[in-house]
């Protein structure tokens, strides 16, 4: 069929852990609408993410949630170049969800779909903003469930330097809140609570592992020394329960900020991007900026609600596989372990 505009609009589609999400992007770099909805309500009462409560939710919310992303944009699927959908890795009965979706619009559209990996999606976030990073350049992932980091020489071709070695980044920070009492997710509990705290009101470890583990990340140790502090003085009130949180937070910003500017240095990279969940993170967002004005690397952060899970980056990512030919098959699998390419 004649194409009869001139923009590629892409539909993607998102449900790798807990927000389902849909989403149109032009051309890789304008959002037209971008739809969320979170199961934070769902999972709260647990602590932490239930996979089958996950999956039912995302059944429910899959097709209110693209309907909604068409109307806003006020297109119809017949107006939509292609579909992009997360596909690895993630909770597996909740990527199936996005996945047979965007496979089923495909097939009746006849559309090319696309795979996009969770974390090309985040790392293609900064591209939805006004001034993105140049190539190459070093990002720092940090969400619930990954902590790496990237060099990134080109779209869809990176390169993970470091990852951590047990909990991730944000991880950390939701044990932390649970430890705490403060709920799920806890990272946004704690970043409020540690704004009016003492940062250095108590002494957490901060874990560097060195040697040819030095982009390498370790987070349970700092959990651990955590729950030892609250067993031998109990859970805190008021301004100490700022001044925890503020030091809790302060250990994992440091740790991220430290790795971050050597592997920049080493690199000779004077672009840094930071993406995923914990780069909403307030603390992490001053340490880096102050970092990149000091060692003159420039820092490139998405706004908090790109940060986090949505739909818009996966299209954004999912632009750039379709622009270069790539098309999946209605056999398009979830994949729920699908590391980065490490260096060797
Ligand atoms: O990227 P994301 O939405 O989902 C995954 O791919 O995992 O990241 C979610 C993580 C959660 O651990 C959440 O606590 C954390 O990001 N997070 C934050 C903040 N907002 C979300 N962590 C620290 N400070 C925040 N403001
Ligand atoms: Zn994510």
């Amino acid at each position: 069929m004649l194409r009869t505009h001139l923009v590629f609009r892409v539909l993607g589609i998102e449900s790798s852990c807990d927000e389902t999400a849909a989403s149109i992007v032009e051309d890789g770099t304008r959002v037209i609408s971008d739809v969320v909805a979170s199961q934070n309500e769902v999972h709260q009462k647990y602590g932490g993410v239930v996979p089958e409560l996950a999956s039912r939710a995302h059944i429910l919310n899959v097709v209110p949630v693209v309907q909604g992303a068409l109307e806003r944009a006020g297109l119809s699927l017949e107006q939509i170049d292609g579909i992009a959908v997360t596909n690895a890795p993630g909770l597996v009965g909740a990527l199936l969800v996005g996945l047979q979706t965007a496979k089923s619009l495909a097939w009746v559209t006849g559309k090319p779909l696309v795979g996009v990996h969770h974390l090309q999606g985040h790392l293609s976030a900064v591209y939805l903003e006004p001034e993105p990073p140049p190539m190459p350049h070093l990002a720092l992932i940090v969400s619930g469930g990954h902590t790496s980091l990237v060099r990134v020489n080109g779209h869809g071709d990176v390169v993970e330097l470091g990852r951590t070695r047990d909990d991730a980044a944000g991880e950390a920070f939701d044990k932390g809140a649970k430890l705490l009492g403060l709920g799920y997710p806890g990272g946004v509990v704690i970043d409020r609570l540690a704004k009016t705290g003492n940062p250095k009101a108590v002494d957490l470890p901060r874990s560097m592992l060195a040697g040819s583990h030095g982009d390498d990340f370790s987070f349970s140790g700092l959990k651990t020394a955590l729950l030892h502090h609250v067993r031998a003085t109990g859970i805190p009130e008021g301004q100490a329960l700022a001044d925890l949180c503020a030091s809790y937070q302060a250990a994992i910003v440091e740790v991220l900020v430290r790795k971050t500017r050597k592997a920049a240095r080493r690199e000779r990279l004077e672009h840094v991007q930071v993406c995923g969940g914990v780069a909403a993170n307030s603390g992490l967002r001053a340490a880096m900026q102050a970092a990149g004005s000091e060692d003159g690397f420039r820092v490139y952060i998405p706004p908090p609600n790109r940060c986090t899970d949505n739909a818009a980056m996966i299209a954004a990512a999912g632009y750039h596989q379709l622009i270069k030919g790539e098309r999946a098959g209605l056999d398009l699998d979830a994949i729920p372990s699908a590391p980065l390419p490490r260096r060797a």
